[in-house]
């Protein structure tokens, strides 16, 4: 950041200011913990209404610009031809350089018109780490994934730089087993969701590119995450310095052959769109969108917010814009660190990344350390994170438990929402939890859905460990909220 403080404190700066807002409440303990019992334990199923601080995820959640207000009342309703549309198509031109786009309600409505175009019984699809919705359309269409990942993404402390990287000699091996007739593509995910928001850097990217654009596979790059991921380029990758933000994304566009995005991320609005530039692959996508999304000059969304999402795309180019996620959740991670939590570091975008293995190192995988401790978060503070661990994963094909690589509870810190308070309070409630960690117990499932049992699965608490924490909070904090 440019700013530095006078005492070498290392303090994120906001680079805006709240003009609206909206009320929060914090319920007691008590009816916290209430709340928790009637969602099953699953943050998925809080009421919003019982929520003190919502970093469940940015999806959809991060605060928009007044620009991208007043462009919302902008907007030109029309089933087909809409104005609003070609903004939003120029815009995306302008920022990626691509010819065409396809609108698409949202990201996973974009991965599954690539699942149904590509993927076929008995094909893989390459990637660096899979993304729930990504793998389940994957799986639906019968295909089946693998992760190329390097092994150091998966270590929670570490150094390195780009823990998104694609193991290049992993991806050789696989083209040549594979065989490069049964691979429906591969795709790269921007700023990897699963392994803690970890950036992807451009010579991976230019690396994997070369390496497909030889085998004839094709590249398909979500790009959900790439604010956070462009930020990490230019601030980390010493030939990107002086670069503007635009010129890194030409570039990344220019290295792959679809692009797809959920603009629930991207661009701060909610929608989603796939880009390229091939004739003839257009015409195989533009059949799908008015069959599943709606016609193809809105595919499901509210012109409006295909307004503010053009605005937002191009705010995107902005390095004071993309850095308010990743700078917050630096500081996040600092908080945690110095009170001894285990977080995933380097910090990436999207959220702070709490490794509940160490965390809940008593709570065995087999009862869902993650999901345990997102439950013991939201009562110990009204905060609530995402499970990213074992009860996201899907059951093996013979019913058997897919313990997952990382066992994460995501703090995600939505664009330009929460304050530097807000944030020490959530590190203040964690280092309190993790001081107590020993009564926090497993959880066990009593409803799981087949499909996505993350969403909607119901758990209950081996034993009253959520009982023991509120004793708990009332000895140390008495009348406090
Ligand atoms: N790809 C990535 C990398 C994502 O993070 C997401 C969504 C999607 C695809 C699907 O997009 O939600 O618009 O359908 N991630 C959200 C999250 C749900 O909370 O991380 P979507």
């Amino acid at each position: 950041m440019s700013v530095k403080f006078r005492n070498g404190e290392n303090i994120p700066l906001e680079m805006h200011k709240t003009r609206v807002i909206q009320r929060l409440n914090l319920l007691p303990i008590e009816e916290r913990l209430k709340a928790s019992q009637e969602a099953g334990n699953n943050t998925f199923l809080l009421r919003n209404r019982d929520v003190f601080l919502d970093m469940l995820t940015d999806s959809g959640t991060n605060a928009m610009s007044q620009a991208q207000y007043a462009a919302m009342l902008d907007a030109d309703d029309a089933y087909a031809g809409s104005e609003t549309f070609y903004r939003l198509s120029d815009a995306l031109t302008e920022v990626f350089g691509t010819k065409f786009f396809l609108p698409a309600h949202q990201g996973r409505a974009c991965e599954h018109i690539i699942a149904k175009i590509f993927v076929k019984s008995g094909s893989v699809a390459l990637m660096n780490y899979h993304f729930t919705t990504t793998k389940a359309h994957i799986t639906l269409a019968g295909g089946t994934v693998e992760e190329l990942v390097d092994d150091e993404g998966l270590v929670i402390k570490s150094n390195k730089n780009f823990k998104g990287d694609i193991n290049i000699d992993r991806l050789k091996e696989s083209i040549k087993r594979n065989g490069k007739e049964n691979i429906s593509f591969m795709r790269v995910e921007a700023g990897t969701n699963l392994i803690g928001g970890q950036p992807v850097s451009m010579q991976n990217l230019r690396d994997v590119s070369s390496i497909c654009r030889a085998a004839g596979i094709r590249i398909i790059y979500d790009a959900s995450l790439l604010a956070d991921n462009l930020y990490f380029i230019k601030l980390l990758d010493p030939k990107y310095k002086d670069s503007n933000i635009k010129d890194i994304t030409r570039e990344i566009a220019s290295l792959v052959d679809i692009i797809y995005f959920s603009a629930r991320k991207l661009g701060s609005a909610r929608g989603g769109g796939i880009l390229l530039s091939d004739d003839g692959l257009y015409g195989k996508f533009r059949e799908m969108v008015p069959l599943f999304e709606g016609f193809l000059t809105y595919g499901g969304m509210s012109v409006r917010e295909m307004e503010a999402m053009a605005v937002g795309m191009k705010e995107t180019l902005d390095f004071d814009v993309i850095s308010q996620t990743p700078i917050f959740v630096e500081g996040l991670c600092n908080e945690l660190l110095a009170r001894g939590i285990p977080v995933v570091t380097p910090p990436g975008g999207l959220g702070c990344h709490i490794d509940a293995i160490q965390f809940c190192s008593h709570i065995p995988q087999t009862q869902y350390p993650a999901g345990a401790l997102a439950a013991a978060m939201f009562i110990a503070g009204g905060v609530r994170g995402m499970e990213r661990g074992t009860i996201s994963e899907q059951r093996n094909a013979d019913g058997s438990e897919h313990p997952a690589a990382m066992e994460l509870l995501r703090l995600a810190i939505p664009k330009r929402v929460f304050t530097l308070s807000q944030i020490k309070y959530t590190a203040d409630r964690a280092a309190w939890l993790f001081k107590n960690r020993n009564l926090i117990g497993g959880l066990e499932f009593v409803e799981e859905p087949e499909v996505l049992r993350f969403f909607f699965g119901r758990l209950k608490p081996v034993g009253d460990w959520p009982g023991a924490l509120v004793k708990q909070f009332r000895k140390d904090f008495g009348d406090s909220l």
